[in-house]
């Protein structure tokens, strides 16, 4: 299948994909450095067509794309945001050229929450995979302080009062340890602040540790070390997107 052209001004996709600011690949141009099909470009403004056109920067082969879409582990003590005055965020996580598309988080995780965290500068799909409408399932592990219980799984799976008088969609909880800490799994459609501790104080326990581990059908990748990330593979991303259009049938 052909590919839909993507026609767009040479410096301004050199630039999105992070080799430098419009300044920098102006002078690349200058200097004779990027080469669009084996031709030396003149003009840092002439029209390229990134579907099809290939792009050599001194003498590596770049590929230009809109958007990316990154899977990261996320560790504790980072916040999912673009920016903090004070902390650490998940931006600080990734190398420059990733930087460069100013992906942001889709959905947060707590600072002390670990796992699955999707980084991306499609908004389109952020924003509906984040609809409350769409209730896109989000499932994580947990250990909890406490013995959880099948009476906690019906408590869940008819909704529960939060703190805030909010009373919960029906969630799925599956026991996979039960003691004086126990270990579960929970699967919830919609995300309000602190959802999990929150589900957990109202029945009366504590949530001692929180990792995601699923969203929508993405996974997380067992591969990635906490603090580490990789692009989605295209069938992931089809996953994605699928999910979105499987929900609104
Ligand atoms: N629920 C929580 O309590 N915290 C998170 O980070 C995510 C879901």
């Amino acid at each position: 299948m052909k590919e839909k052209a993507e026609k767009l001004r040479l410096d301004k996709a050199l630039a999105h994909i992070g080799i430098g600011s419009r300044k920098e690949v102006k002078q690349l141009v200058r200097s004779g450095c990027v080469l669009v099909n084996g031709t030396p470009a003149t003009k840092s403004d002439m029209i390229i067509d990134a579907a099809v056109d290939e792009l050599l920067v001194n003498g590596e082969a770049v590929r230009y794309r809109e958007f990316i879409y990154l899977l990261m582990n996320k560790p504790q003590g980072v916040l999912s945001a673009t920016e903090d005055r004070n902390d650490k965020v998940i931006i600080d996580l990734l190398e420059p050229e990733y930087a460069a598309f100013e992906p942001f988080p889709v959905g947060r995780l707590d600072k002390d929450t670990e796992g699955l965290l999707l980084l991306t500068n499609d908004g389109q799909l952020a924003h509906r995979l984040l609809s409350p409408k769409k209730h896109v399932p989000k499932t994580y592990f947990a250990r909890v302080a406490g013995e959880v219980s099948e009476a906690d799984g019906k408590q869940f799976a008819a909704g529960v009062e939060l703190d805030d008088g909010y009373k919960t969609l029906p969630a799925q909880l599956e026991i996979l340890s039960a003691g004086s800490e126990s270990e579960i799994r929970l699967t919830i459609y919609e995300g309000k602040f602190h959802q999990v501790k929150r589900m957990f104080a109202a029945v009366g326990k504590s949530v001692t540790y929180l990792k995601r581990i699923r969203m929508g059908d993405l996974e997380l990748d067992p591969a990635l070390a906490l603090g580490e990330y990789r692009e989605l593979s295209e069938a992931e991303l089809a996953g994605l997107q699928n999910f979105k259009a499987r929900r609104e049938n």
